[in-house]
């Protein structure tokens, strides 16, 4: 049991503004992690991070439905408040804001949404349709309710990432975005919410997403094709792993990468380990 201070917690839009209003009447910057809860050790490099941008962080939690689709994990997806205000409490962590989603969404789903355009349609959004529009637009009212100075988004949901800082730029959101790396498990398993879906069988196979990542920067200096071939042959070579996409792509664009194409590229995986869908990616460096 914690003896750390638990953070307050806000569940309306009234609160969280008043707060953020005197945090700002104190001349404390503020910083917002945005969150679906399950917290773990990936979330907390985010406050370590945002702890040196900033004076007072802020962490939302918030099983966003908009973002679920229909045969989706929404009902299922782990919530873990007291845990979450434990670990946050450790940390410093002064406010969460967990809204419920009549406090979101007070007339059900918003008729005006963020649409996350073309890229929002590729690998996840193929895969998930109407996942990024759900995405950007709750990203968009917590930065619209908060006005934090900083928010910190993970690396490891990389086409969020991409498709986040687009909104921030395209829509002039004065925020600055701060990105952070993927925190692995020992074996490379990238760290996430999902993870404890997991069976014992499962977790071992999992690891064969970083695995493949891992051959594809190998091969980095042979080419695109040799880059798919090591990670395809990773991955075929676990059975409890479904292959959803294999994709290598451009950084800048986000867009699949051409035949002949040098330089930094991302290779994007996502699977099914078991009923558990798994996404990583790695950064290389294309030559050959
Ligand atoms: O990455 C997540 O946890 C969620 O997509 C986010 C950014 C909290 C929006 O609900």
């Amino acid at each position: 049991m914690s003896t750390a201070a638990r953070p307050r917690v806000l569940e309306t839009i009234g609160e969280v503004r008043e707060v953020v209003a005197e945090e700002r009447a104190a001349g404390r910057r503020v910083s917002l992690t945005p969150t679906l809860g399950a917290l773990h050790d990936g979330h907390l490099v985010h406050l370590s991070r945002a702890a040196e941008l900033v004076d007072t962080r802020i962490v939302s939690i918030f099983v966003n439905p908009l973002q679920f689709g229909p045969n989706e994990d929404l009902a299922k997806y782990p919530r873990t408040l007291d845990a979450d205000l434990d670990r946050l409490g450790q940390l410093g962590v002064p406010f969460v804001f967990a809204p419920s989603a009549a406090e979101m969404y007070p007339d059900g789903p918003p008729s005006i949404r963020v649409h996350a355009g073309r890229i929002g349609e590729l690998y996840e959004g193929r895969s998930r349709p109407g996942h990024f529009d759900g995405v950007l637009t709750v990203v968009a009212k917590l930065l619209l309710i908060v006005g934090p100075d900083v928010v910190t988004f993970g690396q490891k949901d990389a086409q969020q990432l991409f498709l986040v800082r687009r909104m921030i730029d395209d829509l002039n959101i004065p925020v600055r975005l701060e990105a952070i790396e993927i925190v692995r498990e020992e074996d490379g398993l990238a760290l996430s919410s999902r993870n404890r879906y997991l069976e014992v069988k499962e977790r071992r196979a999992a690891r064969t997403l970083s695995l493949a990542l891992e051959a594809a920067a190998s091969s980095a200096d042979q080419g695109i094709d040799a880059v798919v071939a090591a990670a395809q042959g990773t991955l075929m070579g676990e059975p409890l792993v479904e292959l959803d996409y294999l994709k290598i792509v451009d950084p800048e664009t986000f867009l699949p990468t051409d035949d002949g194409y040098r330089g930094p590229a991302l290779v994007l995986v996502a699977a099914k380990v078991g009923g558990t869908r798994l996404i990583d990616n790695e950064r290389i460096s294309l030559a050959g």
